[in-house]
């Protein structure tokens, strides 16, 4: 039997499909190993048959990762399934999870088929996945307003093709902790098999109960949970994985059982996804939000003082905010910078150390301290422009007060090719995005600006988020910078960029 809580990780498949997420390549890329340094179990990677670049993401994910599992989505389709096995098959542990919707609504509605013929559909479509993979997954779409005999028969028949693993979605996040936990209990009892099976809870958060469900899942005998850092995902999103960690390793004495999560990796993983997905994580969120360790009244100051645990049912440290944390400063040398490094977590190549280094240095010729919030952002922004498709070269402004204000902007592509122009505006930054949109020659509609400042302080880098609609297109890119308008510039131009990405994947679409 399992002695743990196994982690699916669905934030590059689930987690996407957030409105106005769209992960790049690299980011995908870089978001997997993340979490497999998290520790999760099992990665959905993609859906390779929905897109070339889903296909392209699983593969590459596939080949770079060496512990964790890494699992595509498929419909009850043969050609998802052959997609899933081609994206997978160079992974340490490919995984196929195959799903079809057994609610009455679903099968009336959008699949247009009798009990019988879903039944049928599963039998064949398990057993092919099963001639292709040792471990399958099967999901009854919308189970938890499944009929609850329907249920049963829909999961017996995916154990008897092969399944080993069944995931209960509460797709439409409906159920309530009570009653999604009966679903757990009533197919554990009554579905038969000679293999263990592992129950798996995938849950939506409609209703803010998607944690909550979860954790009944788990007292009624789940061994698995699904969800996304952060819990970002469609409409409310999904289970918050961060929380399920947490509340197992704080209420162990109620749970009896925990993830293999290295919990000290989490506010890293959770920077990293709110960063790509350039959706902010809310102050007052629970393990990762900026006040989760902050304690503002005088009573709750003073009794922390005197011992923390007064208020305190975890420690930042735990996962990995550093209370004590020592800045940098202009006088620290290589071997300093070498060792933050270290104590961030970060395993970086000497070569790429130095470049590192030299931008430390320009940071902290600009700021009397330098702070790890300031460190991750100098990594994590330059990974973010050695991956991006184009570079701002130069920026070049006019500012004219009570006027129109101008900008000339000059990009470079990876092979080199520049390319720039020039507009006006009624503020620097509409000059700037007027420019950068002539070079792309797209006409976009700006929906969202955002400045998050990296650290206090006047003299903070700054993190530009937009969202853009091009051709009806959802896209986001992010900048960083100590110049709010030269990040600015950067952002809008990943977001073209990504457009650009896009685009390219829809014409090879599969
Ligand atoms: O919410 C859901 O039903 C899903 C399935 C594809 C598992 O995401
Ligand atoms: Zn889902």
């Amino acid at each position: 039997m399992e002695s743990h809580i196994q982690i699916f990780d669905t934030t590059l498949r689930d987690g996407e499909q957030t409105p106005g997420v769209n992960f790049s390549f690299d980011e995908r890329l870089s978001i997997a190993k993340q979490l497999e340094k998290w520790g999760v179990d099992v990665i959905e990677a993609g859906f390779p048959a929905s897109s070339t670049g889903s296909f392209k993401s699983v593969e590459a994910i596939s080949k770079a990762l060496t512990t964790t599992a890494v699992c595509g989505l498929a419909r009850c389709k043969k050609s998802d399934i052959d997609a899933v096995y081609e994206a997978t098959k160079c992974a340490a542990k490919p995984r196929v999870h195959v799903f079809i919707a057994t609610s009455p609504i679903h099968l009336e509605h959008k699949l247009k088929m009798t009990q019988e013929e879903v039944l049928e559909s599963i039998k064949e479509h398990v057993s092919y996945a099963k001639s292709l993979f040792d471990v399958v997954q099967f999901s009854p779409e919308d189970a938890s307003r499944t009929d609850q005999a329907f249920l049963i028969k829909s999961v017996q028949t995916a154990v008897d093709a092969g399944a080993t693993i069944i995931n209960i979605p509460d797709t439409v996040g409906y159920s309530y902790p009570s009653e999604y936990g009966v679903i757990f209990k009533s197919l554990i009892t009554n579905v038969k098999s000679e293999k263990e099976i592992i129950y798996s809870a995938h849950c939506h958060d409609d209703l803010g109960m998607a944690v909550a469900n979860s954790l009944a899942a788990i007292e009624n005998g789940a061994k698995r949970i699904e969800g996304t850092v952060n819990g970002i995902g469609e409409r409310a999103g999904n289970t918050a994985l961060e929380e399920i960690a947490l509340a197992l390793y704080v209420r162990k004495d109620h749970y009896g059982i925990e993830t293999k999560l290295k919990l000290e990796q989490t506010k890293l993983t959770s920077d990293l996804i709110s960063r790509y997905a350039g959706i902010r994580v809310p102050r007052n969120k629970a393990i990762v939000g900026q006040n989760a360790f902050s304690h503002e009244s005088g009573i709750h100051q003073d009794g922390v003082l005197k011992n923390p645990e007064t208020y305190e049912i975890m420690t930042p440290q735990l996962v990995g905010i550093s209370k004590n944390e020592l800045p940098l400063g202009k006088l620290s040398g290589k071997h300093a910078f070498a060792e933050k490094l270290k104590t961030l977590g970060y395993d970086i190549e000497p070569k790429q150390q130095i470049e590192l280094f030299k931008q430390f240095k320009a940071v902290a010729d600009k700021k009397k301290s330098v702070s790890d919030r300031d460190i991750h952002a100098i990594i994590q922004g330059s990974e973010h422009e050695q991956n991006a498709i184009y570079q701002v070269e130069t920026l070049q402004l006019q500012y004219v007060s009570n006027g129109l204000q101008s900008a000339v902007v000059v990009i470079k592509d990876k092979k080199g090719h520049i390319y720039q122009d020039s507009s006006i505006g009624t503020g620097s930054i509409v000059a700037i995005y007027n420019a950068v949109d002539r070079i792309f020659k797209k006409d976009s509609e700006l929906i969202d600006y955002r400045i998050d400042s990296v650290t206090e302080g006047t003299d903070a880098q700054a993190e530009v988020h937009v969202e853009l609609v091009i051709e009806n297109q959802h896209v986001n890119g992010i900048g960083i910078d100590h110049d709010i308008l030269q990040a600015s510039c950067k952002a809008y131009v990943e977001a073209h960029a990504k457009y650009i990405a896009q685009d390219l994947e829809k014409v090879g679409n599969k």
